[in-house]
């Protein structure tokens, strides 16, 4: 870890009705809370990013707290006839800070190519969202021997003009280590990391203070090795995030 101050972010997927969702964030806010009683400042970001239905009340619950919260995706455009989906403004309306886009779960199920996440990140940069941008090869890509290529160009492709590290975070997940229980090794998380911070060199002037977060079956047992990497800012956190425990022991290997 470098200069820059850790992230650790949930991302609850499509987990969670109200009773359940609402006890989680106050249990994350309650750690944080205890945590800066016992030992002052946390230095330390933490963010959840609840399903849609429960960003408003989740709000409500982590008032007064210092952890933030962030939708799981936003469509490009600020209105209109587009069934289902949520603008970045009205994420920002409910209280949100942050919002993910571009994560391998929308480009699969919903084909978002890089261009519809880089409109997305400009979309959330305008209603002065994070854009939490994410980047990820396949297994047959990393088999193949192409996985820097393909993370490089996702990078490239999905980041929009004024990109700054304010308005920005990359979080590399392997896509086949989503889920799955099979982290990626330090080594190959080291290599993606490093290759993030020089493709952004290229495209953002801020390429250092810019946060990349590792994703990716991030687990208490795992997050020490990986959080202490050089170019590794934090962790976007799936199934882990669901149980308080596991997401703070997780939190706490940045501390
Ligand atoms: P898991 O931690 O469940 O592997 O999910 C990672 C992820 O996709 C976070 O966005």
């Amino acid at each position: 870890m470098g200069e820059r101050r850790p992230l650790i972010a949930g991302n609850w997927k499509m987990h969670g009705l109200r009773q359940e969702g609402l006890a989680l964030a106050a249990a994350v806010a309650g750690k944080a809370d205890a945590y800066q009683s016992a030992r002052g400042p946390l230095h330390l970001d933490l963010l959840v990013c609840p399903p849609a239905t429960l960003l408003r009340e989740v709000s409500k619950t982590l008032a007064g707290s210092i952890v933030s919260m962030g939708g799981q995706d936003c469509h490009a455009l600020e209105n209109g006839a587009h069934t289902g989906d949520v603008s970045a403004s009205m994420l920002k309306d409910a209280g949100c800070s942050h919002v993910i886009v571009g994560h391998s779960e929308r480009r699969t199920d919903h084909r978002e190519t890089d261009d519809k996440v880089k409109a997305k990140a400009a979309a959330a940069h305008a209603c002065d969202l994070t854009a939490i941008i994410c980047v990820g090869e396949t297994r047959e890509e990393r088999d193949r021997g192409e996985a820097m290529a393909i993370v490089g160009s996702q990078l490239v492709g999905s980041l929009p003009d004024g990109a700054t590290a304010e308005n920005t975070v990359i979080a590399y997940e392997p896509v086949w280590a989503i889920g799955t229980g099979l982290v990626a090794t330090v080594e190959d998380v080291a290599e993606a990391h490093a290759e993030v911070r020089v493709g952004l060199t290229k495209i953002s002037s801020d390429s250092d203070a810019m946060r990349i977060l590792y994703g990716g079956s991030v687990k208490p047992g795992n997050a020490a090795g990986l959080m202490e990497l050089e170019d590794v800012d934090g962790g976007l956190v799936g199934g882990a995030s669901l149980e308080v425990d596991d997401f703070w022991a997780i939190a706490e290997t940045c501390l």
